[in-house]
């Protein structure tokens, strides 16, 4: 069953990319009703536009206020039928409106509760964990909620961290997992194979 998902997202855009090529390859099966970036220079908008699919600015600079930001962030999301709601690196708070309570995922580089929050994406989290000194850790995928990388988790998987690792060294190795955890999770909740149950996710 195709599932209709639109990948909101900040800047380069990889993580998109990885679901473009997996549903070309036919490895997933949905597809991208839209792209919608809270900045207009973000390449990821770019890169869908090379697809053909639909890709909208809603720039989060250019409001003062969050709840219209989130308004237009939620037309453009329903303008387009999306089902499910991909959060692919977005640094901005999302507000879920009641009708997408469980239909909004987040993908974090770490192993959740560790190492995320606001501020903790991308190379950051690399080096608090190199820093930490933990010889674990890993990439979540997880149910958004109003909170910054918090909802129930639905897959985690581990990484480990080597002692010769650099942030760089180990982003490679954390991506690589990303790559195979994200197109997952979207196959599985498009297969109706996530249940939600309070904090915990079953996968079934
Ligand atoms: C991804 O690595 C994702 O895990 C991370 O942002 C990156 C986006 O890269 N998300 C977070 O850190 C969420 N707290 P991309 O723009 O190249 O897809």
């Amino acid at each position: 069953m195709s599932i209709k998902v639109a990948v909101l997202l900040s800047g380069s855009g990889t993580t998109l990319q990885n679901l473009i090529d997996r549903i070309e390859r036919g490895e997933l099966d949905a597809s991208i009703a839209c792209v919608v970036s809270s900045r207009k220079s973000a390449f990821g908008l770019e890169r869908a536009r090379n697809h053909g699919i639909p890709a909208v600015a809603v720039h989060r600079k250019d409001y003062e206020d969050l709840d219209a930001f989130n308004r237009d962030i939620w037309e453009a999301v329903r303008r387009h039928e999306a089902e499910l709601v991909v959060l692919a690196g977005f640094m901005s708070l999302l507000e879920i409106p009641k009708d997408f309570a469980g239909r909004v995922i987040n993908i974090h580089p770490a192993l959740i509760p560790s190492f995320c929050g606001k501020g903790m994406y991308g190379h950051h989290v690399h080096e608090a964990v190199i820093e930490s000194g933990v010889k674990l850790t890993g990439v979540t995928v997880h149910f958004a909620d109003d909170e910054y990388d918090h909802g129930p988790i639905i897959l985690q998987d581990a990484v480990p961290v080597l002692d010769n690792d650099t942030p760089d060294s180990l982003a490679e190795r954390v991506q690589a997992m990303e790559r195979e955890l994200y197109p997952k999770a979207i196959q599985l909740f498009a297969e109706g194979r996530v249940v939600l149950d309070g904090r915990r996710v079953r996968t079934t």
